[in-house]
């Protein structure tokens, strides 16, 4: 299966992102913006990995967590990738100023590894897919929509727990069911 670990997101931030979302659309099929449902901020593709190697996962996954304590992060500015002008993915940044992030990344990356999955090597940018584009219409619609619009109200969350996710391919876009959530911090 296909599968990734990811910050869910408090329904009122999902709601506050819903809105956005909105004010970003433009009519036509150039761009697939993220649903509700779909909106998180991912820690770690994993890809294709075997059933068999799931409760390992999960077993890294959660014991990473609890070496990381309960934190805060805030939502930032819009950007794209590769860049802001002609974007293939819209984006709204995460401000992490407590290193919550990074520090499960880096007690879990290197585990991941035993299941055959490689260190990331990229820096690791952490952001919110608010929608990708299907065409080159779509990164200039996508640019345009970000260019458009005031810096977005700052927003805060608790985050608590760290999610493993299986993505599935859908009708509109990857269908993401969440496989088991780990808290952060000592239990
Ligand atoms: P994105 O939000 O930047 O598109 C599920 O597909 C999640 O895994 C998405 O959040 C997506 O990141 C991320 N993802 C998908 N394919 C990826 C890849 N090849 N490398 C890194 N992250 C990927």
């Amino acid at each position: 299966m296909r599968c990734f670990i990811a910050i869910e997101l408090p329904p009122d931030v999902r709601s506050t992102l819903e809105r956005l979302i909105r004010s970003l659309r433009r009519p036509g099929r150039d761009v697939r913006w993220s649903s509700a449902e779909q909106l998180h901020i991912t820690l770690k593709f994993l890809g294709s990995v075997s059933d068999a190697d799931i409760p390992r996962i999960c077993e890294i996954t959660a014991a990473a967590a609890r070496a990381v304590a309960p934190f805060e992060l805030r939502l930032a500015a819009l950007g794209g990738f590769p860049s802001v002008r002609s974007p293939r993915v819209a984006w709204i940044g995460v401000d992490d100023p407590a290193g919550g992030c990074a520090a499960w990344l880096a007690a879990a990356d290197s585990e991941f590894e035993s299941i055959g999955v490689p260190c990331e090597t990229r820096p690791f940018h952490p952001h919110v897919t608010l929608g990708r584009s299907k065409s080159p219409a779509g990164n200039r619609l996508l640019g345009s929509s970000i260019a458009s619009l005031a810096p977005p109200p700052a927003i805060r969350m608790n985050i608590d727990a760290v999610t493993v996710f299986e993505s599935r391919p859908g009708k509109d876009g990857s269908e993401y069911t969440p496989i088991a959530r780990a808290p952060f911090g000592e239990a």
